[in-house]
């Protein structure tokens, strides 16, 4: 279980202009946090350790949708590259679920199922939940008690993100992407009520984003 790579809290990002952002979002946001490219690269890696720890049994790869989607299908092609290109490959299966916790930018305290496929599929089956980001932790808590209750037989959680935060509930996935400070951020499907999950790069709001796409 490694931390990932660990965002400093007095990282700046990177300035709008530097890189390519959609002109409706052009100002509602605050900085580029983390390229796109550095998500591709780390990402990578990411489906390397899994294949090397859960590579020897068909997996069944568990998207938290809707912030987990780009993740889960950039995860999943480097997982293909890897069963394409090696001597040993595995079976991989998809399924999805979908969660909510979020209103505006805070999280709630009750996690909602709205949605998911017929969990019982999952018994006896090595699963790979892949998430976008890991906050409190009480919604992957959440997600794990469910699951556990169909009985799978080995449970593994990526998630692309984990926050540096104190209201963490101690919670760590067994892989992460990045470890970020305690911000708020959007893109690569992350979003602010349903907006800017269009958005290739991870970013931070500025205040007039936040009142733009407020609830
Ligand atoms: P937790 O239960 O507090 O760990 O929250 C996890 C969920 O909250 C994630 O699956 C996201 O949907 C959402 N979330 C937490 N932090 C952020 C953020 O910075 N941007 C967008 N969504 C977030």
């Amino acid at each position: 279980m490694s931390s990932g790579l660990e965002i400093p809290d007095d990282e700046k990002g990177y300035d709008l202009d530097l890189f390519c952002i959609p002109k409706h979002y052009e100002n509602d946001l605050e900085r580029v946090f983390i390229p796109h490219g550095l998500i591709m690269d780390r990402t990578e890696r990411l489906a390397r350790d899994i294949m090397h720890d859960m590579g020897e049994h068909h997996i069944v790869a568990l998207c938290v949708l809707k912030g987990g989607y780009k993740f889960f299908a950039d995860l999943l092609d480097y997982i293909k590259a890897l069963n394409r290109n090696s001597d040993k490959s595995v079976p991989l299966t998809v399924d999805f679920i979908r969660l909510k916790s979020y209103s505006n930018d805070e999280s709630t305290n009750s996690v909602k199922v709205i949605g998911g496929d017929e969990l019982s599929a999952l018994s006896g089956k090595n699963v790979l939940i892949v998430e976008d980001i890991v906050e409190t932790g009480k919604t992957m808590q959440t997600l794990l008690s469910i699951l556990n209750g169909y009985n799978p037989k080995m449970v593994k959680v990526v998630s692309l993100l984990v926050k540096r935060t104190p209201r963490s509930s101690g919670y760590r996935p067994d892989y992460t992407g990045f470890e970020i400070p305690d911000k708020f951020v959007v893109g690569y499907a992350l979003d602010y009520n349903e907006y800017f999950r269009d958005l290739s790069h991870i970013c931070v709001m500025n205040e007039h984003g936040k009142q733009k796409y407020k609830i």
